[in-house]
């Protein structure tokens, strides 16, 4: 696994081979992961146009189906979230559409990564080819992203089969592998078990995967999995988080989570959650920073009283 503290080096030094390398490639973020900024579900070709014409946003998530489009009879991979199957937009035409934008980008606070959602193994396998043909990986930050374990709670979603996923990911050695657990919304209070984790790293293991991972995990479980998850990142070298959020119902424990990234560190940390709970989650750092700096004040002024 990739070490990634000497990769990074290593990209600054020679910058343009790795774009691919999300803190080359957003040098705004300054390393801090948890400043990354997301656009969900860019699925058809209107809400495409306008997330690359939004600065705000710096990594794009989309999701692949097979379907057809709009008035086609052909199947293809395309942009759309089950239970849709058509769409506007073709994983070919959302490729080019990136790349082409990169590269007129001239600006690193426009450019933009990308994170494919596969759902199962036949879109993300019928994918390959597009991928590869789209010449884009190490140009920008390419993710792939499956859930390949059953998570702790009790989800009827399949998983996509990890070994199938990782075996057809070995293609991309140039991607980050976005590997996680289904789940689902429960108003029991869980997180990831200890053996969540075991089977990740060995699944992870018996692949031989080479390619730098982040581990999408779910705010209102992780933030109940503390011990886990920093097992789960000392395990797997070079890895981080992705704390994801969607269901306006999950009850996350902001405290827990604020503590999670304090220790971990927020060059571990990618936080793709609603705004308001964001908000939330990093006024710790500056609580903290204005608690420490608040003290320090009060030491100096105290070893001063006595000098
Ligand atoms: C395009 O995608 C956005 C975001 O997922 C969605 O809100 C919008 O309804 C979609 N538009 C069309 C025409 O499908
Ligand atoms: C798309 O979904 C509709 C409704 O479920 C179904 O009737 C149709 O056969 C599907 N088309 C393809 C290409 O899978
Ligand atoms: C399905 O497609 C429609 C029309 O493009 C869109 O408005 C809707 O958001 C899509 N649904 C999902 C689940 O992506
Ligand atoms: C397909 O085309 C129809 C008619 O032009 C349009 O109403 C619909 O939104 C399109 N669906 C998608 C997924 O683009
Ligand atoms: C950057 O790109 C924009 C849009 O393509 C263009 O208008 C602008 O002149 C470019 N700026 C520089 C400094 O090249
Ligand atoms: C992927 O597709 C190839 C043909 O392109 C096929 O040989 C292979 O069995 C497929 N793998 C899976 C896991 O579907
Ligand atoms: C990808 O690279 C190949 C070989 O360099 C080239 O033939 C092809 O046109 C490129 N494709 C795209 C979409 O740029
Ligand atoms: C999952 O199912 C098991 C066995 O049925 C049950 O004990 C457990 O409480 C369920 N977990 C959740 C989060 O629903
Ligand atoms: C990555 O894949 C390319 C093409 O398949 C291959 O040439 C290269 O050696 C691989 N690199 C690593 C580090 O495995
Ligand atoms: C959780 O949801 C179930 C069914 O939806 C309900 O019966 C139960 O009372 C809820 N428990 C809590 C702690 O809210
Ligand atoms: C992983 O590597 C070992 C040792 O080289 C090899 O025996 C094994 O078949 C590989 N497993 C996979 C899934 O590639
Ligand atoms: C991860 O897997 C490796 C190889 O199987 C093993 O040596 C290591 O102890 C595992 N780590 C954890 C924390 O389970």
């Amino acid at each position: 696994m990739k070490n990634s503290s000497f990769f990074t080096i290593g990209c600054l030094i020679l910058h343009r081979m790795c774009l691919a390398d999300i803190n080359t490639f957003f040098p705004q973020i300054k390393g801090d992961l948890t400043l990354v900024t997301w656009a969900h579900a860019v699925n058809n070709a209107s809400y495409l146009n306008s997330i690359l014409n939004n600065d705000a946003i710096m990594m794009i998530e989309a999701d692949i189906v097979l379907g057809t489009l709009n008035g086609s009879t052909e199947i293809i991979p395309i942009m759309g979230h089950p239970p849709n199957n058509t769409s506007d937009l073709s994983l070919a035409q959302f490729m080019e559409r990136i790349s082409d934008f990169n590269a007129k980008s001239n600006s690193t606070s426009s450019r933009k990564g990308v994170k494919l959602d596969f759902k199962t193994i036949e879109a993300f396998n019928n994918s390959v080819a597009t991928i590869t043909a789209s010449n884009s990986t190490g140009k920008y930050p390419l993710w792939i992203n499956a859930d390949i374990l059953r998570g702790p709670t009790n989800a009827t979603a399949d998983p996509v089969n990890a070994d199938q996923f990782l075996s057809i990911s070995q293609q991309f050695n140039n991607t980050v592998l976005s590997i996680g657990w289904t789940t689902r919304f429960t108003n029991i209070s869980t997180g990831y078990s200890d053996t969540n984790i075991e089977d990740m790293n060995n699944t992870i293991t018996k692949n031989n995967v080479t390619n730098e991972i982040t581990f999408p995990v779910r705010a209102a479980l992780a933030a109940n999995s503390l011990p886990q998850m920093k097992k789960l990142l000392n395990a797997v070298n070079g890895s981080t988080l992705t704390i994801w959020s969607s269901d306006e119902n999950d009850k996350v424990d902001v405290a827990s989570l604020k503590t999670l990234i304090a220790d971990v560190g927020h060059t571990k940390v990618y936080l793709d959650v609603p705004e308001h709970l964001r908000k939330q989650i990093l006024s710790n750092s500056g609580n903290r920073m204005a608690m420490s700096a608040f003290i320090t004040i009060v030491i100096a002024g105290l070893v001063s009283m006595f000098y």
